[in-house]
């Protein structure tokens, strides 16, 4: 989905509404009712450097964290970000101008990525990831570090104190994982996990 709309971003109470509508719509995909907090969406935009290569969002919703990924100073041509529900993915289209929106699912996002393979710096998830079977999580992270330069990391929030990806899928595609941190002004509180390949980290 590329064009020119040049609304701006909508407000958390507008956010809220519209999540809100897309959980009554699609519970298990949206699973959560509201928006992360800017705390959680800085916490993760951290993660990134501005000055190097294209990032990848996954599962953007209403923009929480790509309003922060954007705050870094990343250029809005390095940043896409893919969203399964097509309302979702028009109303990020149309507030976020000069960023990619892909109305596609994350398990099969290569094709539909712009940037290529190997040349992203960093995936940003929001993705359900606690709700999604063993099959699908190894089909997003396998898709995810194909396009993931070396070095690259895939950073996922969840709401629980532990890693939300299975371990026999973490094993199988020889990745290691990292707790990056809580936030407990998150509704609910929520914690940041990043996840690289094994050989970069060894
Ligand atoms: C918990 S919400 C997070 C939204 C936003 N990033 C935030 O942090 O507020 C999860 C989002 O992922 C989207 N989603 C769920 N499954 C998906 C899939 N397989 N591929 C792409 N997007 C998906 C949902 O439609 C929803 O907007």
């Amino acid at each position: 989905m590329t064009g020119h709309a040049h609304a701006k971003p909508r407000s958390s109470a507008s956010d809220y509404i519209r999540f809100l509508k897309a959980w009554v719509r699609q519970p298990r995909q949206t699973a959560s009712i509201v928006p992360s907090s800017p705390w959680l969406g800085r916490l993760m935009a951290a993660q990134i450097d501005p000055n190097a290569g294209p990032v990848l969002e996954l599962g953007g919703g209403t923009g929480a964290l790509t309003r922060e990924i954007l705050a870094t100073g990343l250029p809005r041509d390095r940043l896409e970000v893919v969203e399964i529900n097509q309302q979702l993915a028009r109303e990020l289209h149309a507030g976020f101008h000069g960023v990619r929106i892909i109305q596609h699912p994350a398990e099969s996002i290569c094709e539909q990525a712009a940037g290529g393979e190997g040349a992203y710096q960093a995936v940003i998830s929001g993705l359900p990831m606690l709700a999604f079977t063993p099959v699908q999580q190894e089909a997003i992270l396998s898709e995810a570090f194909r396009l993931l330069a070396p070095g690259g990391a895939f950073i996922q929030f969840t709401y629980s104190p532990r890693s939300p990806f299975r371990r026999p899928v973490i094993q199988n595609l020889d990745l290691r994982i990292e707790r990056i941190g809580t936030i407990l002004r998150n509704v609910p509180p929520a914690t940041v996990f990043g996840v690289r390949r094994a050989a970069d980290t060894d």
